[in-house]
């Protein structure tokens, strides 16, 4: 008899329905879906493994404590057969014939009238993937295949823009420290689909390599500015790229909120009535020091971590931060964007009180293939910077966590 393939649908189950006999393995892993699609579970088994008894102390499904009996599938509009009786399985199969429910069976897929697709789910669609031939079963290709694809929209190695349902307006997406693996999905995503990335030189610009020609890549430094502010300037580019209704993407280093002027662009957008996603990245004040093995809390070392902006030197009168008092915390500080003013930053944290022995590293190109680490004391450092010839962008931390790993000294 020639073989016909099976009909892939998508069941709406919500308030109907569905029988599942056996609650072991099999129930404990195709449950969470059922409960999610609303349907009206009822659980046919003598035992259950802990998961499926807390959902049903829950609340999400009913059960009933016992082995299969006749009549069970009566007024069911689906069925998941999977008890370790055989004979019960084939009763079960039987008896749903007979009501015209469909039934999936874990322990025989031929004797079943339906076959459970491997799923996964991305951004609002669920990739459904099923082997519609027995002849060509293969339980672990089809998951393969399922995760290839929803890896690959996650990742945006597969790109399906969705023109209708996408993000409109401009996104501010923090690329992380500069490994492009470091950004988070939904950035990457966003950045598969967009029409113009407007770019930082700090963050992961390998990934700018991997878009397609037709997206145009502007570098945020070499936007002529003319007689507005450099920020200005890429406030307005933003502005009128969304304008033409085209999809932007700010794609800034690390976390577009740290250090990182996120806010002033979201400002700048809204003050143009323009849509703004902010989608959060991985700081370098955290990600950079853990790439170079420094934790910035350990217990009983550090119970605080201080992240602080080095740019403009401590006796300068623009600067905000208030040296003294952090010259007096225990715990760890991390500076950024302070290789040029890091002697005087020592300085005035040693003249505050702070140990000239306490250890400092700094952290050049974190996450990235050009990583290297410097260490040295506060009384050192800025001699050692100079000398290893430390460049930006470097984080530099000081505190005792700094010996704390396979790399420190401690
Ligand atoms: C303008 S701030 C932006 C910080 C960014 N928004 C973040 O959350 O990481 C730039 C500074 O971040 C630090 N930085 C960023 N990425 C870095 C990396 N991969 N390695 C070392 N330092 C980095 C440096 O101190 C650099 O001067």
């Amino acid at each position: 008899m020639a073989e016909h393939p099976a009909y892939p649908v998508g069941l709406r189950l919500a308030g109907r329905r569905v029988v599942v006999l056996g609650g072991g393995q099999v129930a404990q892993r195709r449950l969470p879906a059922l409960v999610a699609a609303g349907a009206d579970i009822r659980l046919v088994s003598p035992e259950a493994t802990p998961s499926v008894e807390a959902m049903a102390d829950a609340g999400e499904i009913t059960w009933e404590q016992r082995p299969y009996a006749e009549g069970d599938l009566a007024d069911a509009w689906y069925a998941l057969i999977a008890t370790s009786d055989t004979a019960a399985n084939d009763a079960a199969s039987a008896e749903g014939e007979r009501h015209r429910v469909w039934c999936v069976r874990s322990d025989d897929a031929d004797r079943a009238t339906a076959w459970t697709p491997a799923t996964g789910h991305s951004e609002g669609v669920t990739v459904a993937v099923l082997t519609t031939e027995a002849r060509h079963r293969d339980p672990r290709h089809t998951a393969a295949i399922r995760d290839a694809v929803v890896e690959g929209l996650r990742d945006g190695t597969l790109v399906a823009p969705h023109r209708r349902t996408r993000t409109p307006g401009v996104a501010l997406v923090g690329g992380g420290p500069g490994d492009p693996d470091l950004i988070t999905v939904r950035g990457r995503r966003l950045l598969a689909e967009a029409d113009v990335v407007i770019a930082d030189r700090l963050g992961p610009r390998d990934l700018l390599a991997e878009l397609p020609p037709h997206v145009e890549v502007i570098d945020a430094a070499k936007i002529p500015y003319g007689r507005f502010m450099a920020q200005e300037a890429i406030n307005n580019a933003l502005i009128e790229h969304a304008r033409q209704g085209k999809a932007v993407v700010r794609l800034k280093g690390g976390d577009p909120f740290v250090f990182g002027r996120g806010m002033e662009e979201a400002q700048a957008l809204a003050e143009a009535g323009i849509a703004c996603t902010v989608v959060p990245g991985i700081s370098s004040t955290i990600s950079v020091p853990g790439a170079a093995g420094i934790p910035v809390t350990h217990r009983g070392v550090a119970h605080e971590f201080t992240v602080v902006s080095g740019h403009v030197a401590p006796d300068d009168e623009r600067s905000l931060v208030d040296w003294p008092s952090l010259a007096k915390l225990t715990g760890t500080l991390v500076i950024l964007m302070g290789v040029d003013k890091i002697g005087k930053i020592a300085g005035t944290l040693i003249a505050h009180g702070k140990s000239p022995d306490t250890p400092v590293a700094l952290v050049q190109e974190g996450t990235t293939a050009a990583q290297r680490r410097v260490d040295a004391t506060l009384a050192t450092v800025a001699e050692v910077a100079v000398a290893e010839e430390v460049r930006p962008p470097a984080v530099i931390v000081v505190g005792e966590v700094v010996a704390v790993g396979p790399h420190g000294t401690a």
